[in-house]
Formats: C-alpha cells, sequence, structure tokens
C-alpha cells in the first residue's frame, strides 16, 4: 500500500476539481437501483473530497453500450439513489468532457458533487485513447480512483486518466487493496482458498495460480465433480467437463509438489432431478449411480472442511460448495462459510471473499456482515485471484 497516494496525502483542494472513478454499474429494475452496495463504497471518498473542499465529478461505465450514446443507459438514471445514499444533492452532467462540463464546474460550489454521463458513450473509454483522456483530464486538477472493480479494464477512466493528473486511491480502493494483499500477497500461513463454481474452465487460472499460494486448496460446486471423474471416480449425470480430466490431473500434480493439499468431497448429497426441494440422499462419491446428480457436498465433507479453517489463518473464499440458489443444495455452502465466519469472529482466521455467485451465497448464509473482507468486485476479483497484475491498480503506483 504505501507504493499508493491516497486522499490522507491530500491537503486543503477548496477551488480544485477532483474526478472521481467510481463503479455505478449497479443492478436496475424498473428504474431502481436494487443493491446499492457499490454506491455506499465509495462515499466515504466523496465526504472526505468534498469537505476538502473539492468539486468532485463522478465517473462510471454503466453497461456496455459499446461506445454509442443510449438513452436506456444514460447515468442520469441512477442520479436519484446516488443522492439517496450520499444525503446531498447531486447535479447530473450530459457529457463527460468538453465546455458543458467546464460550464457546470462554472455553477458548482467548492464541495458539491456532479456525476458525468456514462464513460462507454465514447469509444475513447474502451480504447483507452489517449485524446479522450486528455479532454476529460483538463477540466480536473486530480484523479481519484475508487472503483476497485472496474480496475481490471484498461480504459481511459479507470487507467488512462491516472497518468495525466496526479492520482490517489480512493478509501474504498484502499481498504480492498489492503484486504486482498493480506490474504494472498502477503498472507499469516496456513491459507485456504475456497474456490466453487460451475465450471473448472472458467477458473483454471485462478487453480494454477492458487497451487502455488495456499497451503489447503478446497474445490467444490460442478468443478469438484470434474476432479472427482479425473480421479476415476463415476460422477453419474452430474455436471462435469470430462475434457478436462488431463488438466485437473496436471493441477493436482502441481498442488503436490507445491505442498498444497486439495480437498475433493468423499461424501455427497445427490437427486435424480435438479429442483428446489428434490428428494435428495447424501452417499459416498463412490456410490453414485448412473441417473444421480451431485448437487452439494455431503455434510461429513462439511465438518471435514470446518475443521481444516480451525487450523488455518487465513481464507479466501470464491465461488459456491453446492448449487446453493435451490434448496437443500445450499447446506455445505451454509454451514462452511457460517464456520468461517465463527472463525473469523473468534479472531483467528482473516477471510476474503469475492466473486458476483459468493456474494449472493455468503448473504444467503447470513454471514456478510463477519467476515474480514466482502469484495463487491466479479472479473476484477477473478483477475486479482489468478495473480494479475490489473491495469487500473498498477497505473496508480504510477
Ligand atoms: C463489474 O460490474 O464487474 C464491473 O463494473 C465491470 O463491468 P464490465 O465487465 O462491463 O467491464
Amino acid at each position: 500500500m504505501t507504493d499508493f497516494k491516497t486522499l490522507d496525502d491530500l491537503g486543503d483542494l477548496t477551488g480544485k476539481v477532483a474526478l472521481v472513478r467510481v463503479d455505478l454499474n449497479v443492478p436496475m429494475q424498473d428504474g431502481a437501483v436494487t443493491d446499492d452496495t457499490r454506491i455506499r463504497a465509495f462515499r466515504p471518498t466523496v465526504d472526505q473530497l468534498s469537505q476538502k473542499g473539492a468539486k468532485v465529478l463522478l465517473l462510471s461505465h454503466f453497461g456496455r453500450p459499446g461506445g454509442r450514446k443510449s438513452s436506456t443507459l444514460s447515468l442520469s438514471m441512477v442520479v436519484g439513489d446516488v443522492e439517496k445514499v450520499l444525503g446531498r444533492e447531486i447535479m447530473f452532467v450530459p457529457e463527460i468532457a468538453g465546455d458543458i462540463v467546464a460550464q457546470s464546474l462554472g455553477i458548482m460550489r467548492a464541495g458539491e458533487v456532479a456525476i458525468l454521463e456514462n464513460s462507454r458513450f465514447y469509444p475513447g473509454e474502451e480504447a483507452n485513447d489517449a485524446d479522450f483522456a486528455k479532454a476529460i483530464a483538463a477540466n480536473a486538477d486530480i484523479y481519484v480512483n475508487d472503483a476497485f472493480s472496474a480496475a481490471h479494464r484498461a480504459h481511459a477512466t479507470t487507467e488512462g486518466l491516472a497518468h495525466l493528473l496526479p492520482s490517489y486511491a480512493g478509501r474504498a480502493m484502499e481498504a480492498e487493496l489492503k484486504a486482498l494483499s493480506a490474504a494472498l500477497d502477503n498472507p499469516v500461513h496456513p491459507v485456504a482458498a475456497v474456490v466453487g463454481g460451475a465450471k473448472v474452465s472458467s477458473k483454471l487460472d485462478v487453480l494454477t495460480h492458487l497451487v502455488g499460494k495456499v497451503d489447503h486448496l478446497i474445490i467444490g460446486g460442478g468443478m469438484a465433480n470434474t476432479f472427482l471423474a479425473a480421479r476415476g471416480v463415476d460422477v453419474g449425470k452430474s455436471l462435469c467437463e470430462h475434457d478436462l480430466a488431463d488438466t485437473a490431473e496436471s493441477i493436482m500434480d502441481a498442488a503436490d509438489k507445491a505442498g498444497c493439499t486439495v480437498h475433493l468431497p468423499y461424501d455427497v448429497v445427490v437427486a435424480k432431478e435438479f429442483k428446489t426441494g428434490a428428494p435428495a440422499r447424501t452417499i459416498n462419491v463412490h456410490e453414485v449411480a448412473a441417473d444421480d446428480m451431485i448437487l452439494d457436498l455431503g455434510a461429513s465433507a462439511t465438518e471435514a472442511l470446518g475443521d481444516v479453517l480451525k487450523t488455518c489463518r487465513t481464507l479466501v473464499w470464491n465461488g459456491p460448495l453446492g448449487a446453493f440458489e435451490t434448496p437443500p443444495f445450499d447446506e455445505a455452502t451454509v454451514a462452511l462459510a457460517r464456520t468461517a465466519a465463527a472463525l473469523t469472529q473468534d479472531g483467528s482466521l482473516t477471510s476474503v471473499a469475492g466473486g458476483g455467485d459468493t456474494v449472493a451465497a455468503l448473504a444467503h448464509a447470513g454471514v456478510t456482515e463477519d467476515f474480514s473482507y466482502i469484495s463487491t468486485a466479479g472479473g476484477a476479483f477473478l483477475e486479482w485471484m489468478e495473480g494479475k497484475e490489473l491495469p487500473g491498480v498498477a497505473a496508480l503506483r504510477g
């Protein structure tokens, strides 16, 4: 963290203009934001810049309009929700650069906040076009990036601007980087990683990176079936990428060499059909019938994994252990999440989780407040778990 400037490095900003990259790519239904977590995340940054006297211009993308204006993806739609969360009036500026922004700044007073139009209405954004970035920077004095969840994109507002203006990590970005660095860059060992989700193919790079970093790799979800099948287990009708058997083998070999224990379930919950409330049985993995589907980890395996977590000091979690959206196949995810939450609250475990499904799964388990840190980033969290340097973060290092 020492290689970033933060808001602590800023003095009085009266009369200065701060461009703040936030992530307003929020879920909406019927014109209202359905989850305001990302808005709440940047409030401290906006409040502090405003208190220092800056005129604050919020920058963000919204959806994927592909470089064209679209009335359904204007950021004007989120202004009301941002006003509610920030508890202040916010101006909307229907452009991102040029005279209209300059004129709006002319009527804004010190400490006031405006939202600029969707950065992806302009082709220069995703192309990371230098002239586009220069035109945005021309109206401002400093750049603050508070959008970790968009930092895996090398776009003008996430990366380019950082090279043109004095740049700072916002409070949410700072907290995210601190938590993630404590979990994988410089963790207290033993470290466990839970990696779940449907497909090995979408998390190959994550698994390959993690086996060299963690002491225990806990594999759940549909991915576990691919590993079980690679070990010769008949997984019946379960979701399974049979063509990745060799890949699964080589990940297990790499884990062996690195001293990382891979945990696969030895009991599983199976059903003949995949629907809520379907009759389910818990069986040994070697008893899966040809018409069975594995949909969750069994209770014994889950308890054993809880015991593994009790020996660990750090946990990184991405992806559910079972088909948690379809009860009763949520039980392993809920049970292990609660064990991790309790260990965190006892002070023996630092727990970091992230990724779209993961946040929903942990919310379903009721432990959102009890983990050390839960990242709302999707793609950016995965790329970080793959060990990649995120362009938006690298640019803040200068
Ligand atoms: C997200 O929602 O994960 C970020 O805002 C990035 O959005 P994108 O995948 O459209 O770049």
